[in-house]
């Protein structure tokens, strides 16, 4: 059996239903572990949580934000920091104690990637994985090809990582080649995951990644393998096709 898949439609769908996945999560275990993505897919989602947090129906006191991927060599206050994009978007909206963050290493040494596993096993792992999908099936920065045991640890981006992340920053923007993410080991060891997708461009891979060979090369083909876990949130435009 695959994973669950929840077709919504458009991005108001995409963010109520995301909400309310995370939080029915967290009315369950409020001192959950969660990673939050950046990207655009998720930006409607955590604007609907910082709603409900806002009217008092989302408490997130006790939620510990996990951060999934950050570019290296950086200079401290680049505005192209991961870490700031989530600060804005999630840790600040949504008031969390910037004590409950566990943040990447980011100097790219491999102990330090070690450091961050043994942190977060130390805190019990992972209760759920927000995660987006890259046009190329990357889950985090964990670029094709990813082996499913492959821990936290710095990487080379794909040149079309750098081109789809050169649009967030307008054209000629000199996009970060190295970056650190999340092992997919750790990915897909959390209680939960949950994968958001939206948009047309998205139609191919989000089937290959649900529905097409388990394979290093579509690293997220190996939700697969955790597909009791795995719920699936994709808008109607990735789902079918349509523009
Ligand atoms: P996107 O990024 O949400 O901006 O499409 C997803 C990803 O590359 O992981």
């Amino acid at each position: 059996m695959g994973p669950r898949v929840v077709v919504v439609d458009g991005s108001v769908g995409l963010a109520l239903a995301g909400a309310d996945h995370v939080g029915e999560l967290l009315a369950e275990t409020p001192a959950s572990s969660v990673v939050v993505p950046t990207g655009r897919t998720p930006i409607g989602v955590y604007e609907e949580l910082a709603a409900r947090r806002r009217a008092g129906v989302l408490n997130t006191s006790q939620l510990t934000v996990v951060q999934l991927d950050e570019y290296l060599g950086l200079e401290p206050g680049d505005g192209r920091s991961l870490f700031r994009w989530m600060d804005l978007m999630f840790l600040e909206p949504l008031a969390i104690d910037p004590a409950r963050v566990l943040a990447l290493p980011a100097d790219g040494d491999t102990e330090g990637g070690l450091a961050f596993d043994r942190a977060l096993e130390d805190r019990g792992g992972l209760d759920l994985a927000i995660l987006g999908l890259g046009a190329n099936g990357h889950l985090g920065f964990n670029e094709p090809p990813t082996a499913a045991d492959a821990g936290t640890r710095a990487v080379d981006l794909r040149p079309e990582t750098l081109e789809a992340n050169a649009s967030y920053w307008g054209d000629g923007v000199d996009v970060p080649r190295r970056a650190v993410t999340i092992g997919m080991r750790q990915l897909l060891a959390a209680r939960q995951i949950l994968l958001l997708v939206a948009g047309a461009s998205k139609h191919a891979i989000v089937h290959a990644a649900i529905e097409g060979p388990v394979s290093p090369d579509v690293p997220a083909s190996f939700l697969q393998v955790a597909a009791d876990r795995v719920t699936v949130i994709v808008d109607r435009a990735a789902w079918e096709g349509e523009a």
